[in-house]
């Protein structure tokens, strides 16, 4: 086991296998900022998959226990399976699961259920046909993704999660919506507050809903009371009094939970961040294409995560968080580093 400066340890890996999406989430990657020319990372500049299996086989040893897959939209590989059936095997990980956009989800949650993915999570942010296109950036439809949910609870994906990025004076006055559709045992939907990952989504605090309004919202019409959070989750969880399920809500603005953190994130391009907001990677591509042992692997892990002192949702300022700022420093793409 490693910890860090706090004495955090590091326990959970996020993966992102792909940073290219199918869609253009305006408040990720702005349609106005990713043309259809957009650069994405070749496939050769990605990890491989025996490149991510042997990483993760490190990160394990220095007690990383739950491995969630992400992207970009890590669908988009579509031989996603053979990497999720030979993490399944790794018997030290607790829990295996994946975040996407369910686009492609209806072709491919059978696979992904044999290959031995533990659970899943989309992201849907409204339940209106036209303000969902419009917050994918022209490029989802609802129907389709409503399809992917279907076949990912007949696969036994449940409770499915459901990832609602909240933003106001966008889909703020669709939340009770969400709630009625998905109050009901076999979903969990989760309201997030926006944050300001990356530089180009011009995200302002007034775009924030704290997460205790949605709270009085719901209980109006829904009593709820908190429940205890499950090992090392972000999400502050509550239960219907009427049985129906949960709801959970993830407040790294208004209720940061960086004290405790035990969170390390790998790009696709192979590079090991210890904070979602970092500025900078520590490259492991790099030692792994130059042949460096996996001795020298684990030590550069373990000395980057021992120095580790991020907690940037506890230290955000009005000053951080400008994006238009050039005084500001730089901060890795939410599409780079997979949420
Ligand atoms: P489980 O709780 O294991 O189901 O997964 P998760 O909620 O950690 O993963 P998911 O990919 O669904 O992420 C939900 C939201 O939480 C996304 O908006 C993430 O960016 C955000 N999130 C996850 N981990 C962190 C973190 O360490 N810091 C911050 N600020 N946000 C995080
Ligand atoms: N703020 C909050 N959540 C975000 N996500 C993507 N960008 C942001 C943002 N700026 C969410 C996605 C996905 C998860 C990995 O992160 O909707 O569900
Ligand atoms: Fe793609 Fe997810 Fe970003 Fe939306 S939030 S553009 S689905 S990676
Ligand atoms: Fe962890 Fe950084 Fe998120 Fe804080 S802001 S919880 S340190 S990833």
């Amino acid at each position: 086991m490693v910890t860090d400066i706090f004495k955090r340890p590091l326990q959970a890996l996020r993966i992102s296998v792909i940073d290219a999406c199918n869609f253009r989430c305006n408040y990720c990657m702005p349609e106005n900022e990713y043309p259809r020319n957009y650069k994405f990372l070749k496939k050769k500049e990605r990890l491989g998959f025996p490149e991510i299996l042997r990483l993760t086989r490190l990160f394990v040893e220095l007690g990383v226990d739950k491995v969630r897959l992400t992207g970009g939209e890590p669908l988009l590989c579509r031989d996603l399976p053979e990497l999720v059936k030979e993490l399944a095997q790794i018997p030290q990980i607790m829990d295996l699961s994946l975040t996407t956009n369910g686009w492609f989800l209806a072709e491919q949650a059978k696979a992904l259920k044999e290959a031995g993915l533990n659970r899943l999570t989309i992201s849907l942010d409204s339940l209106n046909p036209e303000l969902f296109r419009k917050i994918s950036g022209g490029k989802g439809t609802l129907e389709k993704i409503l399809k992917g949910l279907q076949v990912a609870r007949e696969m036994g994906f449940t409770p499915l999660k459901i990832n609602v990025v909240v933003q106001r004076g966008i889909n703020d006055s669709e939340l009770l919506h969400l709630v009625e559709y998905f109050r009901r045992p076999e979903y969990i939907v989760r309201f997030i507050e926006y944050m300001d990952v990356g530089t180009l989504n011009g995200w302002r605090l007034d775009q924030v809903v704290p997460s205790q309004e949605i709270i009085t919202q719901i209980e109006k019409k829904h009593p709820l009371e908190p429940i205890g959070g499950n090992y090392g989750e972000v999400a502050k969880r509550y239960r219907y009094l009427d049985g129906q399920g949960e709801v959970g809500f993830i407040s790294s603005v208004s209720q940061p939970f960086c004290g405790s953190c035990n969170r390390a994130r790998l790009s696709a391009e192979g590079k090991f961040y210890t904070c979602l907001f970092a500025s900078q990677g520590l490259d492991l591509q790099k030692l792994l294409r130059e042949g460096a042992s996996d001795a020298e692997i684990l030590q550069s892990i373990r000395k980057c995560w021992q120095s580790r002192e991020d907690r940037y949702s506890e230290e955000r300022t009005d000053q951080s968080s400008d994006q238009s700022s050039d005084q500001v420093k730089p901060k890795v793409e939410m599409y780079h580093i997979g949420g």
